[in-house]
């Protein structure tokens, strides 16, 4: 049985105010756009749902609120606290739910240097104004979404727990999640406050709501013993408690060894607590696996960081006259990417790439790879190798299949002279064809112990000739549409895009 099904009809119509998702994008979305803080509000019982920005104990007390009349004003701040709040009706959600928006008071000389920062200073007419163009538009969405038929959205609107499901991520912060569940689990069981208690002494409480003038950590203090079972109600019968708790729910995420508790305190409409652990007990589980399963994926992301530096730093030992060019091949690959308008995450692809293409050297003997003279044919089939060995070094890494095709393929000719395969024009994977470019542009401009770098006058002469021939035309063209940040590019210190990088490969199925 579903924990909802316990509420009354009228007051679970009071006190739903729709899907904690909604809410939190709402919050967000009018946080973005006046750019201060925002707290929304259901007047009828008087209750913040969902603050914004800052603490609920900073907004207007929620009492003062309760019973406005649905349409937009300027409500002054405390005397001296030199803020003002503009009231609008939110229509994004059901009911007559307010947003209260937080500014300084425009114009105001006694403003203390202390008062809390909010929204920017905005006169009031333009306040009003501001706000009833953007409570006009939350009406017209609100509107073209009931458009569907209120009966057809109950009846597919998923339970609490499935949308948690639906938004559990393990590449997210363990606290992000926490702050979801926290949030729809006291949206769906109408109390004062809900808490994920960790079991860990380390990790913060996270609490959505608020009880008098407990501060999250202050919740560890209303645990039962931890050994008295993984449930527990209190409604205070022969409970010592403090006096702001009149009654509370908790349900452990596990019996044998807790990783935490959810705790819900104070139903608002005084009903005792009974059925509502089930809940509690399925979103504790779900808390607690998303915290093992996001430690997983940290541990596995930082191995995989760690295997690739590894590598990176393995071919620059390799080779000190080359140090740094796999990082400074795939920063150049990675902007000419961008001007060729590749997505976000094929420009990490690239990066990848870049970093690994030239991987298999390691497995090149030291006096043929550092030879500054002419090569012989054998010597020559050897360099060829590399390709190969690199391929093959990847293969046992299955989160990084997809770069394979760069790796093995960056020495083709558009003309089908190259090597490995001897694949022409757009045979060769289109990463491969830009880490070529971008291979050429970083040897050129570096020197080495029997040339000096050459000019970007010479380079470019010597892509103009290449171009068609050696390397795809599109390719050249895009390096030189960006060649004056392709120098300074290389520059750059390596430093979150491999992190990017890494979570996005991990990110794949
Ligand atoms: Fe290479």
């Amino acid at each position: 049985m579903g924990i909802e099904a316990t509420l009354s009809p009228p007051l679970a119509s009071a006190l739903d105010p729709g899907p904690a998702a909604e809410l939190d994008d709402l919050a967000a979305e009018l946080r973005r756009e006046f750019g201060a803080p925002v707290g929304l509000l259901d007047p009828r019982p008087g209750v913040w749902l969902h603050c914004e920005g800052r603490d609920p104990s900073a907004f207007p007390p929620a009492a003062d609120l309760a019973g406005l009349p649905p349409r937009v004003t300027v409500r002054r701040g405390r005397e001296g606290s030199g803020s003002c709040w503009l009231i609008l009706p939110a229509a994004g959600a059901p009911g007559d739910l307010l947003a209260a928006v937080g500014f300084a008071e425009a114009g105001d000389p006694a403003r203390p240097d202390d008062a809390p920062t909010l929204g920017p200073s905005c006169p009031e007419p333009a306040l009003r104004a501001w706000g009833q163009a953007v409570a006009d538009r939350l009406r017209a969405e609100a509107d073209s979404r009931l458009a569907v038929g209120d009966s057809r959205r109950a009846a597919r609107e998923p339970s609490v727990a499935d949308r948690l499901i639906r938004r559990l991520r393990v590449s997210d912060a363990p606290e992000r999640f926490q702050a979801m569940a926290t949030s729809a689990v006291r949206h769906a069981l109408g109390v004062e406050a809900v808490a994920w208690i960790p079991g860990g002494h380390r990790e913060p409480v996270a609490v959505a709501g608020g009880v008098g003038t407990l501060a999250p950590e202050d919740y560890r203090g209303l645990m039962p013993d931890p050994g008295a079972g993984s449930i527990w109600i209190c409604n205070r019968v022969g409970h010592p408690l403090p006096p702001a708790v009149r009654r509370i729910a908790v349900a452990g995420a596990d019996a044998d060894a807790p990783a935490g508790w959810l705790a819900a305190v104070n139903t608002l409409d005084g009903r005792p607590f009974v059925a509502e652990v089930e809940l509690l007990q399925t979103v504790a589980n779900l808390v607690a696996t998303q915290r093992a399963n996001a430690r997983l994926y940290g541990d596995l992301k930082d191995l995989l960081f760690g295997v690739i530096r590894s590598l990176t730093a393995a071919i620059d030992a390799k080779d000190p006259y080359t140090s740094g060019h796999s990082e400074r091949v795939a920063r150049i690959a990675v902007r000419i990417g961008e001007e060729l308008g590749l997505s976000t995450n094929e420009r990490g692809d690239l990066y990848l790439m870049g970093l690994l293409h030239d991987v298999g050297k390691i497995g090149i003997e030291d006096g043929v790879l550092k030879k500054p003279g002419k090569l012989s044919p054998e010597e020559y089939r050897q360099i060829q190798s590399h390709v190969r060995i690199g391929v093959h070094i990847l293969s046992d890494l299955k989160k990084l299949q997809h770069l394979l095709p760069g790796v093995a393929h960056h020495h083709e000719h558009l003309d089908g002279t190259g090597y490995p395969a001897g694949l022409a024009g757009e045979q060769i994977p289109l990463p491969a064809r830009i880490l070529a470019v971008a291979d050429a542009y970083d040897a050129m401009s570096s020197s080495r112990p029997y040339r000096r770098r050459m000019t970007p006058a010479q380079i470019e002469e010597v892509f103009r000739k290449g171009a068609g021939v050696q390397w795809d035309p599109k390719v050249v063209q895009a390096a030189f549409a960006c060649q004056a940040e392709l120098e300074r590019i290389r520059q750059k210190g390596l430093g979150e895009s491999l992190r990017q990088a890494v979570g996005d490969a991990l990110g794949r199925s």
